[in-house]
C-alpha cells in the first residue's frame, strides 16, 4: 500500500474531512495536506484531530509516540488546493485527492475539474460524495486530448459519519473508471482500516438510497404529528436496535446534508419517495442544521 499511494490531500476540512484525514494519517500512516478555505474551520480541524488523537493515548492505549506521529502526518493548509481564490496548490506528489466539500453538484464539478486541470493522472481523485453521480464527477475531469486518462482515476470514496467510529467504506467506479484506480482506493480504505464495499452509480449507491427515505419518513411521522421525536427515535433504537433513532441520525448527518442529498437523488430520478419533507426544508432554512450548528431536532451544547 505505502508504496502504491505515498502522500495523499484532503480537501474539505468539515466534519467528513477532519475524520478522513484522521484514519489517513493515523491508520493508514500516510502523509497528508488537509485543505481549507477557511481559516477557523482549519483550525477547528486541527484542534478536534488533537483531541480525538489525545482520546486515543488516553482511553484506547494508542502509545504517545504514535499519536505524535500521526498529527505530524497532518499539514493544514488554506484554500481548496487549486490556487482558487488563493491558497497553495495539492502538492505536484500526490498520490489522491479526496474532496469532502458540501454536497452541492456545481462546487464538486467545479473542484474536479480544476483539479484534474492542475494533478497529473495517475494521481488518483477521490470523492467522498454521497449521491452525486461519479459518472458526472468523472465527466467534469476530462481533459481534451488525453484519451480519457484523467476521467479515468475518479472514483467514489464514500466515508460514514463519525468517520473515526464507523468501519465502512463505500467504493464507487464512474462509468470511466480504471480497474487500477479502483484498486487502489480500495486498498486506500482498507488501509485507513475500513471495510469496503462496491456499488455501482446509481443514486444513494448503496447505503443512501435506503437510508435517506428512511430518514424522511421520520421527519413526515413528527410534521404530521404522528409521535414525538422521543418516541420515534426510541422506536428505532429499542424496537430495531438502531445506535441511535433516525431523527438524532439525521442531526449528526447534518440536516443541510441530508437535505441536499435528498434533492439530488430526488432531481436524479423524479422519484417521490426521494422528495424532502417541507420539515426538512425549513428547519434548514432556519439554519438548523443539527449537531454541527448546536440545533437540530435536538439542542447540543
Ligand atoms: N468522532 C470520533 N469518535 C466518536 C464521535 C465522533 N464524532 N462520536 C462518538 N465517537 C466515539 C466515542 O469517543 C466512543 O468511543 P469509545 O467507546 O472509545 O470511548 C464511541 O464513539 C461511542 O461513543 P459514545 O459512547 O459517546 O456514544 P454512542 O455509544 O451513542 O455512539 C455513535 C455514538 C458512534 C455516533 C453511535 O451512536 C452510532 O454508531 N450511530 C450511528 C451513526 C451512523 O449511522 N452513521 C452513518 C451516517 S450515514 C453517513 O455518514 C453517510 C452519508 O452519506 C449521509
Amino acid at each position: 500500500m505505502a508504496g502504491i499511494i505515498k502522500r495523499a490531500a484532503v480537501v474539505g476540512a468539515g466534519q467528513m474531512g477532519l475524520g478522513i484525514a484522521y484514519v489517513t494519517a493515523l491508520h493508514a500512516k500516510i502523509p497528508l495536506t488537509l485543505h481549507d478555505p477557511s481559516p477557523q474551520v482549519l483550525s477547528k480541524a486541527v484542534t478536534h484531530l488533537e483531541s480525538l488523537l489525545a482520546r486515543d493515548v488516553a482511553k484506547r492505549g494508542l502509545p504517545q509516540a504514535e499519536a505524535d506521529a500521526a498529527r505530524e502526518r497532518v499539514t493544514a493548509v488554506k484554500g481548496d488546493g487549486t490556487g482558487e481564490g488563493g491558497g497553495d496548490l495539492v502538492a505536484a506528489d500526490t498520490d489522491i485527492v479526496i474532496e469532502a466539500i458540501p454536497e452541492i453538484t456545481s462546487l464538486k464539478t467545479g473542484l474536479v475539474r480544476r483539479l484534474a486541470e492542475r494533478l497529473p493522472p495517475p494521481a488518483i481523485l477521490g470523492t467522498n460524495t454521497s449521491s452525486i453521480s461519479l459518472t458526472k464527477l468523472a465527466g467534469s475531469a476530462t481533459l481534451a486530448g488525453d484519451g480519457g486518462a484523467s476521467a479515468a482515476r475518479v472514483v467514489g470514496i464514500h466515508f460514514f459519519n463519525p468517520v473515526p467510529q464507523m468501519k465502512l467504506v463505500e467504493l464507487i467506479p464512474a462509468l470511466q473508471t480504471s480497474e487500477e484506480t479502483l484498486a487502489r482506493a480500495r486498498a486506500f480504505g482498507e488501509a485507513c482500516n475500513k471495510t469496503v464495499t462496491q456499488s455501482a452509480d446509481s443514486p444513494g449507491f448503496i447505503a443512501n438510497a435506503i437510508l435517506m427515505p428512511m430518514l424522511n419518513e421520520a421527519v413526515m411521522l413528527l410534521e404530521k404529528g404522528v409521535a414525538t421525536k422521543e418516541d420515534i427515535d426510541t422506536t428505532f433504537r429499542l424496537g430495531m436496535g438502531h445506535p441511535m433513532g433516525p431523527l438524532a441520525l439525521a442531526d449528526l448527518i447534518g440536516l443541510d446534508t441530508c437535505l441536499s442529498i435528498q434533492k439530488v437523488l430526488h432531481n436524479e430520478t423524479g422519484d417521490t419517495k426521494y422528495r424532502p419533507a417541507t420539515l426538512l426544508q425549513r428547519m434548514v432554512d432556519a439554519g438548523w442544521y443539527g449537531k454541527k450548528s448546536g440545533k437540530g431536532f435536538y439542542e447540543y451544547k
